[in-house]
């Protein structure tokens, strides 16, 4: 006799408060419940669908009685299952505030106190994602490409993707026939995007080689489509172009500053253009850049400030991990006749407890997730700088850093969120530090 299927648990519960991650939180059985498409107020019907670390994950069902004054109808058919983003079902100008929220919230627990704090500042609300990796799973006839859905690891359901580019979305239900034709299609785990103003490169991960009928397909599929695909069997070194020809940059220009940047498909590049455009603008202006002023940008990647803060007549001193970037930096920097202003160097500045800083009049910072790391002081030290820019996708490594930066007699003079993610709950803050 088989076993009848378990039913999935479905409580009513009341909402309480909504995570960092967007998602509403409840109690159950005397345990935290997350339920996506929530929100604080809401009485909600939750459908329980897994267990971890000792907290419950849900889905609200039904809302019964009154919604949040700030829940809007999501424009996505895949919310709120696909994992790509988290706050579609709330007001735009209301995640705005709420992203604030956490950054003062955070910046509150490390008893940093900024002076002024500016409105937040968002561009494109939809249509912006320029990078993304998406997963791949074949199911039977069918494949799937997308985002993993939240609190799984299945791949969601997608035909279109509202916070991708057009571009990159066109390309979900293509590459679907594309994959749902190709003998290796259980054998591809992912597909990776990067686009430029101009092209687009899509890398292709593969766990067995493909086969000649799949390479005339994949081929076909790129002239037909005008895009670069990239095969990919092991670590990005792997990479190769469909003829073996050299991999072609892609490229995108900052229009205000006179520059133009070319970068490898595998080169770290904020994903939102419109936005990263406000955001070198923003660090410039706090800047005020002279001729003669000296700045060090660190984690400066391909150099998407360093040439900027160049071409505005600062010298600058760049440092990365990334050596191709660091690389590809320098030549950006000739390309745009700035090299005399611009030295790139690749540093681990985790690590590299000796770094030869000159004396500066300003430090930039635009660090991954964990922080500027344990030499920041230092940093600001030896430079003698009183000046800090800080671009952080992280608010909670960011209010450290502004505590430990405030042991050193700077004043969080400025702060504000800048939303490279709408509809998510990533949030990245610029703040600028000044010392008397
Ligand atoms: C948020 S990105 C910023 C890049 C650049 N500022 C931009 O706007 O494109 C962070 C950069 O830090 C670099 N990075 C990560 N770990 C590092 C380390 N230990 N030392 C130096 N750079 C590191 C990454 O390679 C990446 O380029």
């Amino acid at each position: 006799m088989t076993k009848p299927a378990r039913q999935p648990t479905e409580s009513v519960v009341q909402v309480v408060d909504l995570t960092h991650q967007g998602h509403g939180l409840a109690e159950f059985n005397n345990k935290p419940l997350h339920i996506r498409n929530a929100l604080p107020g809401e009485s909600v019907n939750a459908r329980i669908l897994k267990k971890r670390g000792g907290k419950l994950f849900a889905d609200a069902v039904a809302i019964l009685g009154s919604h949040h004054p700030h829940r809007v109808e999501s424009s996505c058919s895949a919310y709120p299952r696909c994992g790509g983003c988290s706050m579609h079902h709330i007001d735009y100008h209301q995640q705005l505030k709420l992203k604030q929220h956490q950054v003062a919230g955070f910046l509150e627990q490390q008893n940093v106190s900024p002076l002024q704090w500016n409105a937040p500042v968002s561009a494109t609300r939809l249509g912006y994602r320029r990078k993304a990796r998406l997963g791949v799973r074949q199911l039977g006839e069918q494949v799937l490409v997308g985002f993993r859905e939240s609190f799984s690891n299945r791949v969601a359901r997608l035909s279109a993707c509202v916070v991708l580019t057009p571009e990159l979305s066109a390309l979900i239900p293509v590459l679907k026939q594309l994959l749902g034709k190709l003998s290796i299609a259980a054998s591809v785990p992912q597909i990776e995007f990067a686009q430029g103003d101009h092209s687009v490169a899509l890398m292709l991960r593969h766990l067995v080689p493909l086969s000649d009928q799949d390479l005339h397909l994949v081929g076909d599929f790129q002239r037909r489509h005008g895009v670069q695909v990239l095969l990919q069997e092991g670590g990005y070194d792997t990479l190769v172009t469909l003829d073996g020809s050299p991999i072609e940059l892609l490229s995108y220009q900052i229009p205000a500053s006179g520059v133009y940047m070319q970068f490898d498909p595998r080169q770290f590049t904020q994903v939102n253009q419109p936005l990263n455009l406000l955001l070198i603008q923003a660090v410039l202006s706090h800047l005020s850049i002279s001729s003669h002023k000296r700045i060090a940008d660190m984690f400066c990647g391909l150099g998407n400030f360093s040439l900027p803060l160049a071409r505005a007549g600062a010298k600058v001193w760049g440092f990365e991990i990334d050596e191709s970037a660091v690389a590809r930096g320098i030549k950006n920097a000739q390309l745009n006749h700035v090299a005399e202003r611009i030295h790139l160097s690749v540093a681990d500045l985790y690590n590299e407890a000796n770094l030869a800083l000159p004396k500066l009049d300003a430090l930039l910072l635009d660090p991954p997730r964990s922080g500027a790391g344990p030499h920041l002081l230092s940093w600001t030290q030896q430079s003698g700088c009183d000046e800090v820019v800080y671009v952080s996708c992280n608010p909670e490594t960011f209010a450290e850093d502004a505590a430990l930066l405030t042991t050193q007699g700077f004043a969080l003079a400025q702060v504000g969120v800048f939303d490279m993610f709408p509809h998510t709950s990533h949030i990245e803050t610029l703040g600028y530090f000044t010392r008397n």
